[in-house]
């Protein structure tokens, strides 16, 4: 069995990258990369396991690389659209938990509210992994990072990262992660749309225990000057849409364009998520350049959380393999 999976993980759940050491990060890289490299070595990793997909919001990426990321391992997925009603509003959540534990053996949740995707993972004895909630987005953050640790390897730590645009999800959970690996960050958000206090002191305390630097700005340019890598994401985040025009006057300064990556590196990286809206945030010049590498991270969600899947699962398959054995010798 691939060393990353018989060593014990020491994580139950995904909700956030905040409690994750560099250490667990890196872990999720190897067997990414390896996944990635030999799928069919690991196509009955999680044969029989089963997934619950339970969406409050739209996906494309979230859901198409989880469903096929289990099915690739050898297990199947069940898709719940909750977009009509939030969760908790038919029956309460932690008794949604406790039937779902009962059929499946992970839950991927897209939330609005945080809460609901925690209280998921209190009450459901299965791993919970959050697929995004307002607050955070550690299964991005994860693809982002390892999209770059794959570019760049071992000269990845010392490298600078910055973020431009709204102190969002996908901000939050890139925070938490990527000083753990060595990048110095600067996030540039307009006055208002900072991050979150909780997460930049976690970033801070990171950053200090791993000897890189971490700023705030409020100066786009100034803060791209000499990047390695650019991020950016929507101004209006999913159930933000009624301040859309709100925020395009308020993040203008803000957009990613060819001006803005010219304070950068020549041959810095430029990130979205995506879904990502050309005009707005970045231009399609930037988008559609040669130095973005926003599809290389769309395909790696998939190895990523593949990775995710089989650590969490790991001591499920640890039982398997054991229960396996024990047939065999009794055989
Ligand atoms: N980046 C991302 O999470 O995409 P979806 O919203 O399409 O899942
Ligand atoms: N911040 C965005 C990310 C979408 C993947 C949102 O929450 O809508």
């Amino acid at each position: 069995m691939n060393d990353s999976i018989s060593t014990p993980f020491p994580h139950h759940d995904l909700l956030s990258l905040a409690s994750w050491s560099g250490e667990d990060i890196l872990r999720v890289f190897k067997l990414a990369s390896a996944m990635k490299a030999d799928p069919a070595e690991y196509k009955n990793l999680l044969a029989g396991k089963r997934l619950a997909l339970i969406f409050e919001k739209d996906s494309l990426r979230t859901r198409f690389t989880f469903d096929l990321g289990i099915q690739d391992l050898g297990g199947s997925a069940v898709y719940l659209d909750h977009r009509h009603e939030r969760l908790g509003a038919r029956e309460s959540v932690p008794d949604m938990a406790k039937n779902l534990e009962r059929w499946v053996d992970v839950i991927v949740a897209r939330t609005y509210r945080h809460r609901h995707v925690s209280e998921l993972a209190t009450h459901a004895s299965v791993p919970v992994i959050n697929g995004l909630s307002d607050l955070l987005h550690p299964c991005q953050a994860l693809a982002d990072l390892f999209t770059l640790h794959e570019k760049w390897g071992p000269d990845l730590p010392g490298k600078k990262f910055v973020y431009v645009g709204d102190g969002n999800n996908t901000c939050h959970s890139l925070l938490h992660a990527a000083p753990k690996l060595g990048l110095n960050v600067t996030v540039a958000t307009p006055q208002g749309y900072e991050p979150n206090f909780k997460v930049m002191e976690s970033a801070r305390a990171a950053a200090s225990e791993h000897g890189v630097t971490l700023e705030h700005s409020s100066n786009p340019q100034q803060a791209v000057m000499g990047a390695h890598a650019v991020y950016t994401d929507v101004w209006a985040s999913m159930g933000q849409e009624d301040e859309t025009e709100e925020r395009a006057a308020v993040f203008h300064d803000f957009q990613v364009n060819e001006a803005l990556m010219a304070e950068a590196q020549d041959d810095a990286f430029f990130m979205h998520c995506l879904p990502a809206h050309r005009g707005q945030e970045v231009t399609a010049a930037v988008l559609d350049g040669p130095n973005s590498i926003v599809f290389d991270i769309a395909e790696n969600r998939l190895h990523a959380q593949k990775a995710v899947l089989a650590l969490l699962l790991s001591s499920a398959i640890q039982a398997d393999a054991k229960q396996q054995l024990t047939t065999g010798a009794n055989a």
